[in-house]
């Protein structure tokens, strides 16, 4: 862990979950054996905010979103606010999946006012950043971390943020990066983000699943997982949970 108290298992569901399967998922969750230890958080599609807002408190996960637009209402048929991210109950929000920028083609610029919109209305962002397989490569691994945190710079340290690194290789590929890339990946965005003057938590991201949680989040710097595809199911995601629990004791 990167000096901090809990860590973070964050499922985020991507486009998948109907409203049948999501409560039956809500009905298959276990306890959260150390909540002390994990905070559980759960990211579903739009469609999911309202009905799994309540269930997902009464079992002690935390709601957040996938995405948002940047403005707070008007004429942008089709886009979600910050607004109505808060009005469903969500305390995060992913912003900057890779997904996102390579398929939506979402940049720095955009990027900065989503953090900015999800900021005024008190949603806590998770940032993702990444760099894709070619990049890791050609060695250019921190140079593209850099160019993707330099939206925060000028940004008040104090307004909460949690970071995601996700190597866009690993992303529902079944490959992860090796302790020794996620350890020295995750020192370098410690290092970045302090010269940004900000201390946040730092999430992995990456075909993280039942097996590897526990070498993963027992490396130096990692405070928690982003998880896709092993999050769609209660007992894996538990599982991943428990995993963390074990590194915390
Ligand atoms: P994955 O997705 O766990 O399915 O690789 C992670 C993510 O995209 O956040």
């Amino acid at each position: 862990m990167g000096g901090s108290t809990q860590f973070i298992i964050a499922g985020n569901w991507k486009m998948n979950g109907l409203l049948q399967e999501s409560l039956a998922f809500v009905d298959a969750l276990t306890a959260n054996p150390n909540p002390d230890a994990v905070e559980m958080v759960i990211c579903p599609p739009y469609t999911l905010l309202h009905p799994l807002a309540k269930p997902f408190a009464d079992k002690g996960v935390t709601l957040g979103a996938e995405n948002m637009y940047f403005e707070e209402s008007g004429a942008f048929t089709g886009s979600i606010s910050p607004l109505m991210l808060k009005d469903a109950g969500c305390h995060y929000v992913i912003l900057g999946h890779s997904e996102r920028r390579d398929i939506m083609h979402e940049g720095n610029t955009l990027l900065r006012k989503k953090l900015d919109a999800a900021w005024d209305v008190g949603l806590t962002p998770m940032f993702c950043i990444g760099e894709h397989l070619e990049e890791r490569e050609a060695g250019a691994t921190n140079d593209v971390l850099k160019q993707q945190l330099s939206v925060l710079a000028g940004t008040d340290a104090n307004l909460p943020l949690v970071v995601a690194y996700e190597p866009v290789w690993a992303i529902g590929t079944g490959k992860t990066a090796s302790p020794e890339q996620v350890a020295e990946t995750h020192a370098f965005v410690h290092e970045e983000l302090a010269r940004l003057g900000r201390k946040c938590k730092v999430l992995y991201g990456g075909s993280v699943n039942p097996g590897n949680a526990e070498s993963l989040m027992a490396c130096e710097g990692v405070d928690g997982a982003l998880v896709g595809g092993a999050s769609l199911k209660a007992d894996s995601f538990m599982e991943i949970v428990a995993a963390a629990a074990r590194v915390a004791a």
